[in-house]
């Protein structure tokens, strides 16, 4: 490597050096050689213009020296700057090199500030955009730093800031962003894999790259596979930012599935990601359905097939503006289950923070509503936590509950238990388990649920069957705090992933003390997990005795998912059913019922339901 540049400051004399490529500026690896530093007399194409900024790159004359894998264009920061440059103007400049992010949890952008001596070369000239589906794209791995397992546990193990690897853009995703930061690029055929966001950002891939974890709505799914179970976490995702740099706005209504038409725009980073900025918003050309159609899955009306949902009601209170909508889901795309596993049900004051913590009346209005759509008039379960312990949003005392249908269950011998009172299983007559309490919350003492909701557990009799149904309802605590699969931190902080470890371990022991009186004892864990299916805390769960439904029932890894975060079409919202269960083919069916996912910003919850039909006899 060539590298005359290092006697620039040794002169200590800008006038007497060698003027750098802007490759050379950025260097081989994340970090530019000339952090901090005065570089003079940089020459390049002015490919794009900001308002507070704009685009430069190497000229087609610069060689690009071999091994610089880094970007040969850089953003010059300053509005005065913007005003004096055009796209097509080939100029010279001098200024500083500055590593900027404005959180200590982003990958910083190389960029010159402070821009002078703006010479006019020559104006008018070409530019033409990188086309990106001309490039090798990774769609695994994020960075070699991850280690194979961008979801590994512990994280936080390396900063991208402080190793500085030499950049493999060719096989880890942020490298390979990293190495086009600055650059204009071209995108054919986007598609959009989310949301527009409350920021207007819209996450896409192009029908022109190649991906990894496409599932049939056109998404992207994470997902871990093969034997070394690398976890893929789609690199070949990109956001699309807004205001563009013409300052228009992409549409607010974009959803998971929508055909965009081709964008050009600037490769920098912002908020915890890479983006590109396009030169003009983003437009539909073909609006993918947000109608999820009905399950086809029934109930039998008995033990032999059971219909068992979960639902994320997203912070439901009796006057939530989403209940008839809920309600609508349960009844017509759920075909109303016999058994129902809800979380997030508010007080019935909500975020009204007044002490009060029942939610009688949040579930009885949701029971009305449900019946006046035409679904089973339900009766419900829960335990109100004590006030304000059980985390959520402050005064709304958020918990798990169940909905169940009176004329197919039962709750076994009820005794209601209380916020603090922590259930237990004994052997009842004929070695059947019978638990102190019905419903009854796991170890609710234990640090681990400390501003948690704590699993609510109740034994059903259902029609047709001698043995109970054990069923865990479970909101596990939160991924506040997490950094962005694109920060600084490698592999990213996974925010509150001790606290689930924990939890984990704590429902897994009550499973076990369970099955320890009865191997084959039914026993069903639903709910909101706030984790992956193949991250640390659920794999403590699961083993070949209490498996996740998804396997059992052979669910395609694409489809599994019940969330849409970050451009990423994921699984927090699992099921758990134990041998009873699914030996003998006793899981018939389940599916994943993406009502609010394909929804765009017209969903009714965050979370999508699910339902499955099992053999409970
Ligand atoms: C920068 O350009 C100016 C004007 O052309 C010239 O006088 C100066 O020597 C150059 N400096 C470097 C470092 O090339
Ligand atoms: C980053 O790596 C480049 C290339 O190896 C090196 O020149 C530069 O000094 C490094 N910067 C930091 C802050 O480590
Ligand atoms: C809720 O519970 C309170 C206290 O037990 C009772 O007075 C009230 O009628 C209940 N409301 C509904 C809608 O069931």
């Amino acid at each position: 490597m060539k590298f005359t540049t290092s006697i620039l400051f040794c002169f200590g004399s800008l006038s007497s050096t060698l003027a750098l490529s802007i490759a050379e500026i950025n260097g081989p690896a994340f970090i530019s050689p000339y952090k901090d530093q005065t570089v003079a007399n940089v020459t390049g194409l002015v490919t794009a213009v900001g308002s507070s900024g704009f685009y430069l790159r190497d000229l087609p004359s610069v060689k690009k020296p071999k091994k610089l894998d880094g970007s040969s264009a850089i953003y010059v920061y300053g509005s005065s700057s913007a005003k004096q440059v055009a796209v097509g103007d080939v100029i010279t400049l001098s200024g500083k090199v500055e590593e900027y992010r404005s959180n200590d949890l982003y990958i910083p952008l190389t960029e010159i500030t402070g821009a002078r001596d703006i010479l006019k070369v020559s104006s008018g000239n070409t530019v033409e955009p990188i086309d990106l589906s001309k490039l090798k794209i990774p769609t695994e791995q994020y960075s070699k730093l991850d280690d194979g397992n961008i979801f590994g546990v512990p994280n936080n193990q390396a900063l991208i800031s402080v190793v500085n690897a030499t950049l493999e853009p060719k096989k880890y995703g942020l490298d390979f962003w990293e190495s086009l930061v600055g650059e204009l690029v071209y995108v054919k055929d986007p598609a959009a894999l989310g949301k527009t966001s409350n920021y207007g950002d819209v996450w896409v891939r192009s029908k022109s790259w190649k991906a990894t974890g496409l599932n049939k709505r056109g998404g992207l799914t994470i997902s871990a596979s093969g034997n070394d179970k690398k976890t893929d976490a789609n690199p070949e995702a990109i956001v699309i930012g807004s205001p563009a740099l013409d300052n228009t706005r992409n549409p607010s209504n974009i959803k998971l599935g929508d055909t965009l038409g081709p964008l050009t725009g600037v490769v920098t980073y912002a908020f915890g990601f890479y983006r590109i900025i396009p030169t003009t918003a983003l437009t539909v050309t073909n609006s993918a359905t947000s109608d999820y159609p009905a399950t086809s899955l029934k109930s039998s009306g008995s033990c032999s097939g059971l219909s068992v949902g979960q639902y994320n009601v997203e912070n439901l209170t009796p006057k939530s503006a989403h209940i008839p909508g809920i309600a609508s889901h349960i009844v017509n795309k759920l075909n109303s289950p016999d058994l129902l596993f809800l979380q997030e049900v508010q007080d019935n004051d909500g975020t009204t923070n007044s002490g009060t913590v029942s939610a009688n009346e949040t579930l009885s209005t949701l029971i009305s509503a449900i019946a006046e759509a035409g679904g089973v008039t339900y009766n419900f379960v829960d335990i109100s936590p004590s006030n304000n312990q059980d985390g959520g949003a402050p005064g709304g005392n958020i918990r798990v509950s169940y909905l169940y249908n009176p004329s197919i269950l039962s709750l076994r011998n009820p005794n209601p238990g209380d916020a603090t009172t922590a259930i237990t299983v004994s052997k009842g007559l004929k070695g059947v388990p019978e638990l102190s309490l019905n419903p009854g919350r796991i170890a609710p003492a234990e640090a681990a649920w400390t501003a948690s909701r704590k699993p609510l557990v109740a034994a059903f009799n259902v029609k047709g069957s001698s043995s109970p149904l054990f069923t865990i309802n479970v909101h596990f605590g939160s991924k506040g705090g997490s950094s962005s699969t694109q920060g600084d931190a490698r592999p990213p902080i996974n925010g509150g992933v001790e606290d689930r470890l924990a939890q984990a371990t704590l429902l897994k022991n009550f499973v076990n003390d369970i099955t320890a009186i009865d191997a084959n004892a039914k026993i069903i864990a639903a709910g909101d997990f706030n984790e992956f299916p193949f991250v640390a805390p659920m794999l403590v769960i699961e083993d070949n005795k209490f498996r996740n439904i998804d396997e059992v029932a052979g669910i395609k890894e694409e489809e599994r998912y019940s969330y849409g975060y970050d451009g990423n079409c994921q699984q927090l919202d699992n099921m758990f059913v134990s041998k009873g269960v699914w030996k003998g083919r006793g899981v018939r069916a389940y599916e994943h019922v993406h009502v609010n996912t394909w929804a765009g910003n017209e969903q009714v919850s965050d979370h999508d339901p699910a339902v499955g039909i099992l053999d409970v006899c």
